[in-house]
């Protein structure tokens, strides 16, 4: 493989604002949402003390959740929703026996703390920018007392480094399928950057592996009515350092996918992650216009599925 190119990330080297944002608003989700769609009670343990304090004192958490941030409610849909829907996939993976679950972009994720019930069965490896895996690292030994025995931290840069590499380091087994999610991050990534990340994804994975993630939908598929919306996202997360630079056409995304191997198994663009989560939930918002979740699956040989004679 040619060597990636260099430089190039679009998000400043500090720790991620948008990683944080995120474990915000799921913190946000399950301290005020009587009957939560995702149940992360420890993502207020990984975030800042401002946040802790927006999250739990109700004047600010009007004023910042409700007021500043309010116009981005559907965001906050697409973030409880994506989070929801990685992990329903990941659950029914690993009651199928897959032992090894990988979070690219893993942010300040916290399925190795909520489900500690789950640490001899499944081996975690977070992949993270080194600078926010710092933060997550020191957060988690707050929280907890120290790192969970199933969870390794592997810090990598998608626009420099292979993803491959860094997991044989992190002692992957890559002859055991595993489950891989990347939410929230295509976006920030160049498609150069997501092509080989993807391209790695696939060398590293046995048959039978699963990767999951959302994706940017470019304007002409948004309905005109949720442009203003798009447009503020873009300008938003520009102004914190971290601006979105990819996005993708499912029929696009399905052909890079099909290239590496990998096929489609479900696809779910916003108008079906409402149909699915949000049926009789009118307190909840319709998710972002402007973000599909998709599923796909490294197929199993056929020869090994059906060994022939
Ligand atoms: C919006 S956060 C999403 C975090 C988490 N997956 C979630 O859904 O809450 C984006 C994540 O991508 C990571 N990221 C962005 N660019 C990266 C790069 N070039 N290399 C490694 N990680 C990167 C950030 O550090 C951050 O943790």
């Amino acid at each position: 493989m040619p060597p990636l190119q260099p430089e190039t990330s679009t998000r400043k080297r500090g720790t991620s604002a948008t990683a944080t944002l995120a474990a915000g608003i799921r913190a946000h989700h399950w301290q005020w949402n009587k009957s939560p769609i995702f149940a992360d009670d420890c993502a207020i343990d990984m975030v800042s003390f401002f946040w802790r304090l927006i999250v739990k004192n109700k004047p600010l958490n009007w004023l910042v959740v409700h007021k500043l941030l309010g116009a981005f409610h559907p965001i906050h849909t697409e973030i409880i929703l994506r989070t929801r829907y990685a992990e329903d996939c990941l659950m029914e993976a690993i009651s199928k026996g897959v032992g090894q679950y990988v979070i690219l972009g893993a942010g300040l994720d916290t399925f190795s703390l909520r489900h500690k019930k789950l640490a001899a069965r499944v081996r975690i490896f977070e992949l993270d920018h080194p600078a926010t895996q710092a933060m997550k690292r020191e957060r988690v030994r707050r929280a907890n007392g120290d790192i969970p025995p199933n969870l390794a931290f592997v810090p990598i840069d998608f626009e420099t480094d292979r993803l491959n590499e860094a997991l044989s380091r992190a002692d992957f087994d890559s002859q055991d399928p595993a489950f891989f999610s990347w939410l929230g991050t295509t976006y920030y990534l160049t498609k150069d950057a997501i092509r080989e990340t993807l391209g790695c994804v696939a060398d590293a994975a046995a048959p039978g592996s699963r990767i999951v993630f959302d994706y940017k939908l470019p304007k002409h598929l948004i309905p005109e009515r949720g442009l203003p919306l798009a447009d503020n996202l873009d300008r938003f997360v520009a102004r914190l350092g971290e601006p979105m630079v990819s996005e993708f056409t499912p029929e696009e995304l399905n052909g890079e996918m099909a290239r590496i191997g990998f096929v489609e198994m479900e696809t779910l663009p916003p108008e079906a992650q409402a149909r699915r989560y949000l049926k009789n939930r009118p307190d909840v918002v319709d998710p972002a216009p402007n973000f599909s979740f998709a599923l796909f699956g490294d197929p199993i040989p056929e020869s090994k599925c059906e060994p022939s004679g």
